[in-house]
């Protein structure tokens, strides 16, 4: 089957199209670098044409709140309309568990408009919501920085390795669309605070983190719901003290 993953050469769509790749797909790794671009629409047509699922885990190159909406909408738009023309079957996302609780982020705000432009289209779909990525906690961290501490919300979060989420939308992808949303998160729930704690322990930076109900979350204020999932999300295997301490695949 040929399968399309937009955002092919990111984190997560490295990952992935080798994944699909290994059994036994066509994948198109499409990305501007590949001359694919969703914005532009260069190579898009060229890239779908005889494609019956699409994939898309592409990012935007700025996170600043007008950026990131400008960047979701218009890739959306034009990759679904683009999808339609091709007869593409599958229209697989990923997007943020609690996209829709955290009106203050405006990133999770340009997700919900991703989210909206694929359920008003008419083609069949899956998106899968994510909690934060392993490899996000050392960006999470750095943003909460005051001074010679840190400052974070002690609200449950549940995060989980880039490797479970690849792995998820690798059997996602060649299942029937459920035109709907799944959830995915890692196997514990921990405050945010202690994950900075055992993120900084294992840099070895003895700095301190202060845990604060009040300190937001890139603008978004935080309890324990705002960014762990419903009752029966998919769990990634991969704990994070497993994957700190470089005991996993992923180091
Ligand atoms: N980080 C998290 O904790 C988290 C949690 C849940 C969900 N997510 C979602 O996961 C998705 C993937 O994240 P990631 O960390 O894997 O991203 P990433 O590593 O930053 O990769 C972004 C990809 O998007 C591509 N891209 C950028 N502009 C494009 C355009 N105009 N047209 C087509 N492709 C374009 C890039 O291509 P080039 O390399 O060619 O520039 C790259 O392949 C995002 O949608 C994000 O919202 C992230």
């Amino acid at each position: 089957m040929r399968i399309v993953v937009i955002g092919g050469s990111g984190l997560i769509g490295t990952n992935l199209v080798s994944r699909l790749r290994q059994k036994g797909h066509e994948v198109v790794a499409a990305s501007p670098a590949s001359g694919v671009n969703t914005i532009t629409r260069e190579g898009l047509a060229e890239a779908l044409s005889g494609a019956k699922v699409v994939v898309d885990v592409a990012n935007s190159p700025s996170f600043e709140d007008k950026a990131v909406l400008e960047f979701f909408e218009k890739s959306g738009r034009n990759l679904l309309a683009a999808e339609a023309a091709a007869g593409v079957g599958h229209h697989v996302a990923l997007s943020v568990v609690g996209t829709e609780r955290n009106p203050d982020s405006g990133y999770l705000r340009a997700k919900v408009a991703q989210e909206n432009l694929i359920k008003a289209s008419r083609i069949p779909y899956t998106i899968l919501q994510s909690t934060q990525f392993f490899e996000f906690v050392g960006a999470i961290v750095q943003s909460a920085t005051d001074g010679d501490t840190f400052r974070l919300s002690p609200a449950l979060f549940q995060p989980v390795a880039s490797d479970d989420v690849a792995a998820a939308l690798a059997d996602i992808a060649v299942a029937p669309p459920a035109n709907g949303t799944i959830e995915i998160a890692g196997p514990e729930k921990i405050p945010l605070d202690a994950i900075a704690r055992q993120y900084l322990a294992a840099k070895a930076d003895r700095r301190q983190v202060i845990a604060d109900i009040h300190a937001r979350y890139f603008g978004a204020p935080l309890d324990d719901k705002s960014l762990t999932p419903g009752d029966r999300p998919r769990l990634g295997a991969i704990r994070f003290e497993d994957w700190l301490s470089g005991s996993t695949a992923q180091g």
